[in-house]
């Protein structure tokens, strides 16, 4: 279905954005990395950003929910995917009702909203409406082609915080409350929860095992699990936190967290109600000068990967639940990258890997991908990092559950266990 024309179309509407400069990225990316390397390893002393407290203005975090931007539940034309942020942007008008938007609209609805940074924004937008989209425009859920619900592999990953594994419950898009319910119960006093950075490795780390003791096809892939599953966790607090004078660094309490998930009730009476997120009323965004950057990520990452040094390698369940084998970055990257390597610097190993696989995801031929991965490679161009020329994706075939595609639905793996 991808032609050269959608390419084209896409190269033209990637070269419309503002260059986003290093200015922009709020703290120099150099900073961001020596900080990080200067903590010690092994968690306890690792402290995560931000190192000194950023501004706070309420007039320009303030977020309108009101007017244009009313919450309006969907109907049923309206796509509502796995990504919570994504679904309450659209709920409010920030995005198209229906769900589906161009590069441009993504970038700015998630800069403006959120306050991530216009590189992480334009990589994950360009990223989507190629691989997953008609080449300008992708959809949360579904069509054009396939949209996030049916990218499973190649964005929608397994071990996300809160929607189910595709294979072990037969969905990636539904809320699974007990996972939900682990994470709300790690902060038991309403009066002082905080789902921050702390909270939310100790989390993912129970989930990264939570998917190798359930789900008999758990795969880890290198974009999809490196880079894309650790977002989903870390962009709980960074992007769903309320920002005050009080604390410019932001706070997640338990209502927010709900609102967000679409979540009601308490620990014992927890409920879903699908494609209902809100942004809550008088809820204050990041600061600008506080944007989330890929360098921001990167740190936050390896911040995470302390603690839990395993999602910071490739692997896969072997078709039954606890048969999970590391795949070595030196096999899958033809040598471009040894296990350490990729390791130190996920995010370029992921990105690098994703890069050279788009013109089999596409099926377009290198020469016609080429402007567009130009694109990609420049917004992590901060990050130095080494090209993987070509991947041996042989070495993922050990894995039953490896897949670029797949989703919202699919089969159940023979052996997962639900909960
Ligand atoms: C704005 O929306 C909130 C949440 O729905 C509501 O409580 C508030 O009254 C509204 N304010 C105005 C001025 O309409
Ligand atoms: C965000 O923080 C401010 C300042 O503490 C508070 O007034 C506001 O109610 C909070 N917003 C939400 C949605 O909790
Ligand atoms: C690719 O991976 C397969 C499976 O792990 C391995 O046997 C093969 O040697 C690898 N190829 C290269 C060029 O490394």
């Amino acid at each position: 279905m991808k032609s050269l024309i959608t390419a084209a179309a896409l190269v033209a509407n990637v070269a419309a954005f503002p260059h986003f400069s290093s200015e922009k990225r709020g703290i120099p990316v150099e900073a961001l990395l020596e900080r990080q390397v200067s903590q010690p390893q092994g968690g306890a002393a690792g402290v995560p950003l931000p190192a000194v407290p950023p501004p706070f203005n309420a007039a320009s975090q303030r977020v309108n929910v009101n007017g244009t931007y009313t919450f309006v539940a969907p109907g049923s034309g309206d796509a509502r995917g796995p990504c919570p942020g994504l679904n309450a942007m659209a709920n409010h008008g920030y995005l198209p009702h229906n769900g589906v938007a161009t590069v441009a609209q993504f970038v700015a609805a998630t800069t403006s909203v959120f306050g991530m940074g216009v590189d992480l924004a334009t990589f994950l937008a360009t990223y989507g409406a190629l691989v997953d989209g008609d080449g300008v425009s992708w959809s949360i859920a579904g069509s054009p082609h396939v949209g996030i619900g049916g990218s499973h592999g190649n964005y929608e990953s397994d071990s996300s915080p809160i929607r189910g594994d595709l294979n072990q419950y037969g969905s990636n898009t539904k809320v699974i409350i007990s996972q939900f319910k682990t994470l709300y119960d790690m902060q038991p006093d309403a009066a002082t929860a905080n789902y921050n950075l702390d909270v939310l490795r100790t989390f993912r780390g129970k989930r990264f095992q939570e998917s190798i003791d359930k789900n008999p096809y758990f795969a880890y892939q290198p974009f999809t699990g490196m880079a894309v599953s650790q977002a989903a966790f870390t962009f709980i607090y960074r992007f769903m936190a309320n920002h005050s004078a009080e604390y410019p660094e932001g706070r997640l309490n338990k209502d927010v967290l709900k609102s967000f998930y679409s979540v009601t009730g308490d620990s014992n009476s927890l409920k879903w109600t699908p494609g209902h997120e809100q942004i809550p009323y008088n809820w204050y965004r990041r600061n600008t000068a506080d944007a989330y950057t890929i360098p921001y990520f990167l740190t936050d990452i390896l911040y995470f990967s302390m603690t839990n040094p395993q999602i910071n390698s490739v692997g896969c369940n072997q078709g039954r639940v606890d048969s999970y084998n590391t795949i070595d970055a030196a096999t899958l990257s033809n040598g471009a990258y040894t296990a350490a390597q990729a390791a130190a610097n996920p995010v370029c190993f992921a990105t690098e890997f994703a890069i050279a696989e788009i013109p089999s995801l596409t099926g377009l031929p290198a020469t016609a991908v080429a402007p567009l991965t130009k694109t990609l490679q420049g917004l992590t161009s901060g990050l130095n990092c080494k090209a993987i020329g070509s991947v041996n994706q042989t070495a993922l075939s050990i894995c039953p559950g490896f897949a670029f595609y797949g989703g919202p639905t699919g089969p159940v793996a023979p052996g997962a266990i639900q909960s």
